[in-house]
């Protein structure tokens, strides 16, 4: 089913709140949930795509499988080696050596490349961290890295200025790569370029995960462009998880009325094949204070009485053999009971 069914990272009930402060005395007067109870697998050797509108949480979930922001609550369980340890109760000097196996790469690392260092001068900072002692054998590793991702080695001398945005792209992807990591989240890796040069960047990163054995968490606002990539996909809204299938069953076999919504605005390459839009009304609710029930009820098409006021459980149902997730009272009646099956335990430990 996976290419690899070992569990990497087991995401529990991830839950990342900001507060909203007001006045001069900053009083906490409600919170941004902007990650909200989310429990999925990533599994190794995988490309996870994760998809939704602008401040669904993407970037949210991405930073707090990294702890880089203050995560406030669940679990975020990944596999060292075989020893499964929660990523928020490491010491610092652990989540220091963690941090080898975890990257990301961000939509545009111009904001995160000194531009007063040469690119030899922020790629080495990592590799004396962990090590590596001798500058010629800085040298060496950074001048391979930037053949990796078919740039000159010469340009390790030249400042983050003297490239363009597809160039500056590629030198993040090879600072990400540069500690040999096991997961790479790419936050809208390509977002900012040119459509012709993120077909480039999306190849390179696909042969670069064959190579190292990468497993992937790829997220982007662009459907067309996480198909591409993905093996499977989770489709957010509002900081939770609606769907999670596999790539091609979530074209084909889309349950989520927002997924529904979402594939219709992808425009249809084939001739002959017509795709009828679903235009959502109204805008994304805040997350700071989201509709009760299912928080997409104000924009559904098939709302009913329940929506309102039960929140649906990410189930896991059996669609032609295969493991697809959703949550949406109306799954049931689509598909027919949900399934006890691998996902049993993520469905269990959800609770909404
Ligand atoms: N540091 C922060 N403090 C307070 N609120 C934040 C912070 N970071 C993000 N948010 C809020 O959390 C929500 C989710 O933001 P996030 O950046 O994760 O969304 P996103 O899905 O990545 O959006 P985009 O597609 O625009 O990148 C938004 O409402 C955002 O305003
Ligand atoms: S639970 Fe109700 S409101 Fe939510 S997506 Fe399903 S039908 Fe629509
Ligand atoms: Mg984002």
């Amino acid at each position: 089913m996976h290419k690899n069914s070992e569990v990497l990272l087991k995401i529990r009930n991830a839950q990342t709140y900001f507060p909203v402060q007001k006045g001069l005395l900053k009083r906490t007067v409600g919170h941004v949930r902007a990650v909200d109870k989310v429990s999925l697998n990533v599994y190794w050797g995988e490309t996870l795509g994760l998809v939704g509108e602008s401040g669904c949480g993407k970037t949210t979930l991405g930073k707090s499988i990294l702890q880089l922001v203050p995560v406030t609550g669940g679990e975020f369980i990944y596999n060292f080696d075989g020893e499964e340890k929660d990523l928020r109760k490491l010491s610092k000097e652990e989540m220091m050596q963690a941090r080898k196996r975890l990257q990301i790469v961000f939509q545009d690392p111009y904001s995160s490349l000194n531009p007063s260092f040469t690119i030899f001068g922020s790629l080495q900072d990592p590799l004396k961290k962990f090590g590596v002692k001798s500058k010629e054998e800085r040298k060496r590793i950074i001048g391979d890295l930037l053949e990796a991702v078919n740039l000159h080695r010469d340009y390790m001398y030249r400042y983050p200025h003297e490239f363009s945005g597809g160039q500056r792209q590629r030198i993040g992807i090879a600072r990400a790569l540069s500690l040999q990591p096991e997961l790479v989240i790419c936050d809208e890796a390509v977002s900012a370029l040119d459509v012709s040069i993120q077909a480039q960047v999306l190849n390179l990163l696909l042969e670069l995960k064959e190579k190292h054995q990468l497993t992937y968490i790829f997220i982007s606002h662009d459907l067309s462009v996480v198909e591409y990539m993905s093996d499977r996909i989770a489709v957010m809204y509002l900081g939770k998880i609606v769907e999670l299938a596999q790539a091609e069953d979530l074209f084909a076999n889309a349950l989520h009325p927002y997924t529904q919504a979402l594939l219709s605005a992808i425009p249809v390459a084939e001739v002959g094949r017509k795709r009828k839009r679903i235009v959502l009304e109204g805008n994304v609710p805040s997350p700071v204070n989201p509709p009760p029930g299912c928080a997409f009820h104000p924009r559904c098409p098939y709302a009913m009485e329940v929506c309102k006021s039960r929140v649906p459980e990410l189930k896991t149902y059996v669609l032609d053999g295969k493991e697809h997730q959703v949550a949406c009272h109306l799954a049931a009646d689509k598909v027919g009971a949900p399934a006890k099956s691998r996902q049993a335990e993520v469905d269990s430990n959800a609770t909404n």
